[in-house]
């Protein structure tokens, strides 16, 4: 399953792929994620209007596609992800407004190579099947993140789809799942008890945590680094549970997680983590 996929510790998990290389959650952001020496991906999946699986962020599609651009679609503002169906979702470029944002400065680092802007300019959104398929070609395991459905929090059926995907595309073992909306984890726990889930947490931990992480059936605790200090991460562990820690782009910070037992930190900087990491002892050293 995947923690066996992946080192012991100090894993670097890619935030929606590389995507201080490549438009976020894209297949080459997946690619830049696995070239830069990442250990695993994170990203989201949320449903078309049409009731298909696909890889995206935002509620909206204006960040992160053309969607404003187009003449087409000028009258369905603000543009909910789950308001179109899945052909229009793919006839969105989701790459261009990288080269144009340059979000995280580093284009304008030379960090980006002018040869990967025609790659970046053509990604599309991925169906979460694409996703998938690639992450076992790959074998690059993926942290999969089911975002709470607008409006639809209790509907569960998306844990059904997203379950049924996995089977269906032979990347199971290669897929932790994890959400803010721990009904969907019950469910996943109900549909498949083997298969590894994590709750995240933002703005505030749980009460009684260690309690609340048991009765809910998780194998790993994914708080926000904002409200989490190295005390935490070892009183949790201590308690038996793996902590991965977002978005911790902070390397510095990102070592003393580690260094309180943290399995992995996701980062929107994996080429730098990596970086850090080797300028240290091995594992097991010091
Ligand atoms: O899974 C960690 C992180 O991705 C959660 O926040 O908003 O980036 O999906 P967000
Ligand atoms: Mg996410």
């Amino acid at each position: 399953m995947f923690f066996d996929l992946l080192p012991p510790a100090r894993v670097v998990c890619a935030h929606r792929g590389a995507r201080s290389l490549a438009p976020e959650n894209t297949l080459l952001a997946l690619e830049k994620a696995v070239a830069c020496g990442a250990d695993c991906w994170e990203t989201d999946v949320q449903q078309s209007a049409d009731g298909e699986l696909v890889i995206f962020h935002d509620d909206t599609l204006e960040r992160t596609s053309d969607v404003a651009q187009r003449d087409m679609f000028a009258t369905r503002r603000p543009w909910p992800v789950d308001a179109f169906t899945l052909a229009e979702l793919r006839s969105l470029d989701a790459g261009s407004w990288f080269l144009a944002a340059d979000p995280f400065a580093t284009i304008a680092a030379g960090e980006v190579p002018e040869a990967d802007f025609p790659a970046i300019a053509a990604q599309r959104i991925p169906t979460l099947r694409e996703a998938l398929l690639a992450t076992r070609a790959r074998r690059f395991p993926m942290n999969l993140e089911i975002k709470d459905q607008p409006g639809k929090s209790g509907v569960l059926t998306i844990v059904t789809k997203v379950l049924d995907l996995l089977r269906e595309t032979g990347a199971e073992e290669l897929v932790l799942l994890s959400s803010f909306n721990h009904a969907y984890l019950a469910e996943a726990r109900r549909l498949n008890p083997v298969l590894p889930t994590a709750a995240l947490v933002e703005e505030a931990h749980p009460d009684e945590l260690v309690p609340y992480l048991r009765r809910l059936g998780v194998v790993a605790y994914h708080p926000d680094a904002k409200i989490t200090d190295p005390d935490l991460v070892r009183a949790v562990v201590a308690a038996g549970f793996r902590v991965n820690l977002w978005t911790v782009n902070d390397m510095e910070r990102a070592l003393a997680f580690f260094a309180a037992g943290a399995t992995a930190v996701v980062t929107d900087f994996p080429q730098r983590l990596r970086r850090a990491l080797q300028s240290l002892p091995p594992h097991g050293d010091g």
